[in-house]
C-alpha cells in the first residue's frame, strides 16, 4: 500500500489558535482524509512548539510554571482540533522525552561531522519570529509581522550550523523539483532569496538568557535554537511512533511566513544528517481581515475559530475555509463574506438541493434499491471518470479554493437539471421518476467528492438516500438568523 505522510507546522504554545492556524490544519486534514479514501496508508501529524523565548516569556508574564503553562495550552489546542474534526494520527509536543532524545542525537551527529562551530554574532533579532533578521527582511528597521518591541539588536556567542555549505545543493534540488516547493510563486521567492548570500545559522541560545529548551548535548550552558528542534519534529515523530517507514514526509503544509525554514534550513539539516529529504513543501498565503487589513490582536480583528464553528457549524466552517483558501495570494476572511457564501452555497445550494430531491424521492416512492450502490463506489474509482478529472487535479494540487468552485458548479448543474425536467408536473411518471433517480445519483457522487471537506454532512446526505423508504428531511444547514454575535 502506498504511504502518505503529511504534517502541519507545530504551533507556538504561547497563543490560542486563530483562523490562520485552523485553516492550515483543516487543509492538511482534508488531504489526509482524501489520501485515506483513495486507499493510501496515511500518517498525519500536528502539534505544539513548546520551547523558545517567546513561550518562556509568556509563561513568565502570567507567573505560571513554564511546563504547567505548555501542558495547559496543549489541552486547549487538542480540544480545538477535536472541535474541527481533525483526524490527526499524532499530536507532538516538543517537551516529549523521545523528541528531546532524538533531537540531541541528531545534533551530536552534526557536531561530530564538524557541521557545527562556535562563533560571535551580532544582529537584529525578532522574538515574534524567533529569528535573526537580514536587512532585506526589515521594513524601516522593524519586522513587518510583529510589534516594534519584539525587535532588538543582540550580540551573542552561539553555536552555528554551516548552512552556507548546503544552500547551493538545496537550490539545485528545488530547481530540479527533487524538493517540490509550491505553489509556483513561492518557489520563485525561495529561489530568488537563494541567489543572495546565505549565512550560517545560529543554532543555540545561552541558558543565561533564558533556560527553557533542550540542552546542547556537549555544552550544558546552551539550549538548542527553537526552530532547529521544531523542524526536527517531523522526523522525531516517526521515531516516537516507531514508524520510520513513513520517512521522508510527502508534504509539509504551512503558510508563507515559515517557508524559508522549511524549504532551505530543514533540507540543509537533513542533507548534513544524510537523511532523505521531504518530497514537497506547500505554503499557502495569509488571511487578512475584511478590507485587507492585517489580522492582529491589537487591531481586534482576529477571527476566532470557535466563533466560526458556532455560526456555520463544523462542516460549514471547513467548507468556508476551503472556499477562501489563500492558495497563491493572500485572501480576506470575515463574517460578511462568509455569511453570504454560507447562505448561497450551503443553505440555498447544497442544503436545498438535498431537501427538494428527498421530498421528490418520497413522492415518487424511490428507495435505495433504485439508486446506484453508493457504498460500493469508492472515491478512487469515481475520480477516474473524465467527468471528475478537474476535481482530481484540484485535490492532488491542493487547490482547495478551485475545488469548491468546481463542486459548486456540479451542485448547480443538478439544480438546473431538476428545474428543467420539472418532474412534479411531468405527465410521464416513469420518465419523471427516472429523472429524480438520476438527480439523486449525481448528489451521491457529489457527496463522495465532498467527504474529505465535509465528512459529517456527506455521510448525512448518503444516509438520507440509503433507505428503504426515502422521506423528506429537515434542512441540512441552519439559516443564519441574526447579524449579532459575530
Ligand atoms: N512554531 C512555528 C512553526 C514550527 S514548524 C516546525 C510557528 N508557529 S506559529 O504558531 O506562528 O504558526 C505559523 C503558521 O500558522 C503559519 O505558517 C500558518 O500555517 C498559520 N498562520 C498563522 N497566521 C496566519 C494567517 N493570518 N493566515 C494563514 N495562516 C497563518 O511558526
Amino acid at each position: 500500500m502506498d504511504r502518505f505522510y503529511i504534517t502541519t507546522p507545530i504551533y507556538y504554545s504561547n497563543d490560542v489558535p486563530h483562523i490562520g492556524h485552523s485553516s492550515t490544519t483543516v487543509y492538511a486534514d482534508i488531504m489526509a482524509r482524501f489520501n485515506r479514501l483513495v486507499g493510501k496508508e496515511v500518517l498525519f501529524t500536528t502539534g505544539n512548539d513548546e520551547h523558545g523565548e517567546k513561550v518562556y516569556l509568556t509563561a513568565q508574564k502570567g507567573e505560571v510554571d513554564t511546563q504547567k503553562y505548555v501542558d495547559d495550552m496543549a489541552l486547549k489546542w487538542e480540544e480545538m482540533w477535536k472541535d474541527f474534526n481533525i483526524s490527526y494520527d499524532f499530536f507532538v509536543r516538543t517537551s516529549n522525552k523521545t523528541h528531546k532524545e532524538v533531537v540531541q542525537e541528531l545534533l551530536t551527529k552534526l557536531y561530530n561531522k564538524n557541521d557545527i562551530y562556535k562563533a560571535k554574532y551580532k544582529g537584529i533579532y525578532c522574538v515574534g519570529c524567533e529569528e535573526f533578521k537580514t536587512e532585506r527582511q526589515l521594513v524601516n528597521g522593524f519586522c513587518p509581522m510583529h510589534r516594534k518591541d519584539q525587535i532588538s539588536e543582540r550580540e551573542v556567542e552561539n553555536y552555528f550550523f554551516k548552512l552556507s555549505n548546503y544552500s547551493s545543493i538545496v537550490k539545485n534540488k528545488i530547481e530540479s523539483d527533487e524538493i517540490k516547493v509550491s505553489p509556483d510563486n513561492k518557489r520563485k521567492e525561495i529561489l530568488s532569496r537563494l541567489d543572495e548570500e546565505v549565512r550560517d545559522l545560529s543554532i543555540s541560545r545561552e541558558k543565561e538568557q533564558f533556560d527553557w529548551g533542550i540542552s546542547i548535548p556537549w555544552d550544558n550552558t546552551h539550549t538548542i535554537y527553537v526552530w532547529v528542534e521544531a523542524l526536527m519534529n517531523y522526523y522525531t515523530n516517526v521515531k516516537i511512533l516507531k514508524k520510520e517507514e513513513f520517512w521522508p514526509a510527502n508534504v509539509h503544509f504551512m503558510a508563507k511566513d515559515i517557508m524559508w525554514f522549511h524549504s532551505v534550513i530543514w533540507p540543509s539539516l537533513l542533507l548534513a544528517l544524510d537523511l532523505p529529504l521531504p518530497k514537497q513543501i506547500f505554503a499557502h498565503g495569509f488571511y487578512n481581515a475584511e478590507g485587507g487589513l492585517k489580522m492582529s490582536k491589537s487591531l481586534g480583528n482576529v477571527i476566532s475559530p470557535q466563533k466560526l464553528i458556532e455560526r456555520y457549524g463544523v462542516d460549514g466552517t471547513r467548507y468556508l475555509l476551503c472556499f477562501s483558501m489563500p492558495y497563491e495570494n493572500d485572501s480576506e476572511a470575515g463574517f460578511n463574506l462568509f455569511d453570504k457564501v454560507y447562505t448561497a452555497d450551503l443553505v440555498n445550494g447544497l442544503g436545498n438541493l438535498v431537501s427538494r430531491t428527498a421530498k421528490l424521492a418520497e413522492i415518487f416512492g424511490i428507495n435505495a434499491l433504485n439508486l446506484r450502490e453508493i457504498n460500493s463506489v469508492d472515491l478512487k474509482e469515481l475520480l477516474k471518470s473524465s467527468k471528475y478529472g478537474e476535481i482530481e487535479k484540484c485535490y492532488s494540487g491542493y487547490r482547495l479554493n478551485q475545488l469548491i468552485e468546481k463542486i459548486e458548479k456540479l451542485i448547480n448543474d443538478v439544480n438546473v437539471f431538476i428545474n428543467e425536467k420539472a418532474p412534479w408536473k411531468d405527465a410521464d411518471k416513469t420518465k419523471a421518476k427516472e429523472n429524480v433517480i438520476n438527480a439523486i445519483n449525481q448528489i451521491l457522487e457529489i457527496s463522495l467528492l465532498l467527504t474529505p471537506i465535509m465528512p459529517s454532512i456527506s455521510s448525512k446526505i448518503i444516509n438520507v438516500f440509503d433507505k428503504n423508504k426515502i422521506v423528506a428531511i429537515s434542512p441540512l444547514f441552519e439559516r443564519i438568523k441574526t447579524t449579532e454575535n459575530k
